[in-house]
């Protein structure tokens, strides 16, 4: 038995080489300074059972068929004639230096090397290489999926349902037997499956119960799968998911999987996904100035390009507060509306016609920096781009292909078009002063194949990684946020090279408390765009008023996504409190340890603990009307028990609050209360209106 004992800072991982595939036998709380990992296989060897194989099969990291694993094997593919279906990895060699173990494992028969690596830092960080080793013969890779094991008393998925405008909604499942799977084909990330599971003890809370998540960091197609084996056992799996015939490696090549970011708690899901956090923090791009508040101009003008009124709207920008003013869709080429234009990266003469240069001189000089929108991987039909090259899109010889958004995907793979596009970005880049790109992506990819007839959704997400990557290589200055049709590529493999995600298309204060949720299960609150829109939904035809629009807005990259040359002077004195506000709490926001609660169905409770715990900024938001007249008391958990708390309420532009405030002493003037006595008794809130929120401020005194 040789077994690898890797320490990380919040749990520790124990790694089996005996069988060839690296097997993880241990993934929990950091053990004690002196034990011996070998303890643990032997109590958790499994017996032999009556009916099945005289081997029991571990969960390997890449779980083998042939060795008589009874579930989802890890390595899918074959030889022309089928052969090297079922392989089995033996004679493991490994190189580990502290926290990092990379296993290389051969399976001669089939003439495949396997390389697994493992990274224990905050998170655990798990990759695997495949490489054809045989001189002569191709072989055809369907699939090469990461698995963890997962202990039997994790009873409880925790999952995500989304769409367009919805995404990222926490969805509890619980794990009796069975699989359940899910397979994303949409080419990105996509809305509707966030390529991450959690499973916990039945009933895991935000901070009670044992937790394990995994995040596949992968902006292309992927599947996940958690199985519940007849034996008892569990694991998760996730994978890049490959159309038939999509990848195939000549001799000696190699795939290399997407990263599996695996984060575990003792005590909760909030402490497990502060571990995603500070993995995303410690990453060498990670922005470290202060996240300038924004103004975006889609929902202020749409496709309305008037060089005099973006002059006005960035006045008034500047006037609040606004520190980055962004030009949304609509500046380019043959762009007047979303039919035509997409390819053509060059400025409108109609829309612009002396050129972005005054627009961006008047925004600079108003201090603000200037940001644009653009979609470089896809391509209109109508458009020059597309007439000159109608081969560069994705499309299949033959049959008429399936348009969204009246556009298609532009086969980066190409190198032709890749550079093509690369030339005409640099050069806006270069051209103009630019500090940011919100860079789009609104389609899927159907059915769309590269210029040699097979699927070309992983080259393509290849090649538009290299191009981000080129990008900043070439303006290391200029930060880009990851937006697809709002929060369909968030995942940690685009933010190596994006400084923030565009959450979601809805500016709804309602629906963002859910999806704001959902997605700081996976990113920081620094990362996450979220917008103070009009009093009047664009998306939902709802109505809040500005004190819950900035309730919600001020706990992620603020921005402004609203008409301001419709607001009256008091309306922009209110905004411009409420971006003072957000730049006054910003370091904290941005730099704390995002924490949630458990609530009730009627709301939302969530904030930032300083890391030091010398304060805590905390919201409260009713999203539905509840069965009690006023919500219960809220307990603060994780604060420093001995330490001496001021609370006092945040009061927000307009805000009302509901009936009972007077009978609250303690709002008018605040109080002061131990941490324990936050945790365990609680603070009595108002009785609120739905749909609006209150804020608390704790800082240690
Ligand atoms: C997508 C984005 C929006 C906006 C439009 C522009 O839908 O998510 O924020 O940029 O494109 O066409």
């Amino acid at each position: 038995m040789e077994l690898i004992h890797l320490r990380g800072r919040s749990s520790d991982v124990v790694v089996d080489l005996s069988h060839g595939a690296p097997v993880i036998v241990y993934w929990g709380a950091p053990l004690v300074a002196d034990a011996d990992p070998a303890v643990f296989v032997v109590a958790t060897e499994r017996p032999l059972l009556n009916g099945s194989p005289d081997v029991v099969a571990p969960i390997a990291v890449v779980p083998e068929h042939g060795s008589g694993f009874p579930g989802r094997p890890g390595l899918l593919g074959h030889r022309r004639r089928g052969t090297a279906w079922a392989p089995r990895f033996g004679s493991a060699e490994h190189e580990q230096q502290d926290n990092r173990l990379i296993v290389t494992a051969r399976d001669p028969v089939a003439e495949l090397q396997l390389v697994v690596s493992f990274e224990l830092d905050e998170a655990l960080v798990v990759q695997a290489e495949l490489t054809n080793t045989s001189p002569t013969e191709r072989y055809l890779l369907d699939g090469l999926s990461m698995t963890l094991p997962i202990p039997q008393h994790a009873a409880e998925l925790g999952t995500f349902s989304g769409r367009w405008t919805r995404e990222f909604h926490p969805v509890r499942i619980p794990w009796t037997h069975g699989a359940i799977t899910y397979e994303n084909r949409r080419g990105r990330t996509s809305h509707e499956h966030p390529p991450l599971l959690f499973a916990g003890t039945p009933s895991f809370g935000e901070w009670q119960g044992s937790v394990w998540g995994a995040h596949l960091a992968w902006s292309g197609n992927h599947s996940g799968l958690a199985e519940r084996l007849p034996d008892g056992r569990r694991y998760l799996q996730l994978g890049e998911l490959l159309h038939p015939g999509e990848l195939s490696l000549e001799p000696g090549q190699t795939y290399r999987t997407p990263e599996v970011i695996a984060v575990h708690s003792e005590v909760g899901l909030t402490a497990a996904t502060q571990q995603f956090h500070r993995h995303l923090r410690a990453r060498p791009s990670h922005p470290t100035s202060p996240r300038p508040v924004l103004v975006n101009t889609w929902e202020a003008v749409y496709f309305d390009h008037d060089l005099d009124r973006l002059r006005r709207l960035a006045d008034r920008a500047a006037l609040v507060g606004i520190e980055r003013f962004v030009l949304d869709d609509g500046w380019f080429g043959s762009r007047r509306d979303d039919t035509s234009g997409l390819g053509d990266w060059w400025v409108s003469p109609d829309a612009h016609p002396d050129g972005l240069g005054p627009l961006i001189e008047h925004v600079t000089r108003l201090g603000m920096q200037f940001g644009i929108w653009v979609e470089p991987e896809m391509v209109n039909p109508d458009s020059d781009l597309y007439r000159a090259h109608p081969e560069w899109a994705l499309t299949t010889n033959g049959y008429e292909p399936v348009l969204a958004r009246h556009q298609l995907v532009l086969d980066l793979a190409q190198p032709a078009a890749y550079q093509h596009i690369l030339g005409q970005l640099d050069t806006l880049l270069r051209d103009h002063d630019i500090s940011f790109i919100k860079w789009d992506l609104n389609r899927d990819h159907i059915g769309g194949s590269g210029h040699d007839g097979a699927a070309g959704t992983h080259a393509h997400t290849i090649a538009a990684y290299r191009l981000l990557d080129e990008l900043h290589a070439r303006h290391p200055g200029v930060e880009i946020e990851s937006c697809a049709s709002g929060g369909a590529r968030i995942d940690h493999e685009i933010l190596r090279r994006t400084a923030r995600v565009w959450t979601s298309d809805c500016n709804d204060a309602l629906e963002r408390q859910t999806i704001q949720r959902g997605t700081s299960m996976l990113i920081p609150p620094e990362l996450m765009g979220a917008h103070i829109g009009p009093e009047h939904s664009h998306t939902t035809g709802r109505r809040h008023d500005l004190a819950f629009r900035a309730a919600t807005a001020l706990f992620g990259h603020l921005g402004v996504e609203w008409n301001l040359l419709s607001l009256s002077d008091a309306e922009l004195d209110a905004l411009t409190d409420v971006v003072a506000l957000h730049r006054r709490f910003r370091p904290l926001l941005h730099g704390g340890d995002a924490v949630r609660f458990d609530t009730d169905e009627a709301s939302i409770a969530h904030g930032v603990y300083a890391t030091d715990r010398s304060e805590a900024l905390v919201s409260f938001a009713l999203i539905s009307t509840s069965a009690g007249l006023t919500p219960p008391p809220l307990h603060l958990p994780g604060l420093r028990h001995d330490g001496r708390y001021r609370v006092e309420q945040v009061s927000l532009p307009g805000q009302h609050l509901g009936p009972n405030r007077s009978q609250l002493a303690w709002l008018s003037g605040g109080t002061t209360m131990t941490g324990a006595q936050l945790e365990t008794l609680g603070l009595q809130l108002p009785a609120l209106h739905p749909e609006s929120a209150i804020l608390l401020h704790c800082r240690a005194v």
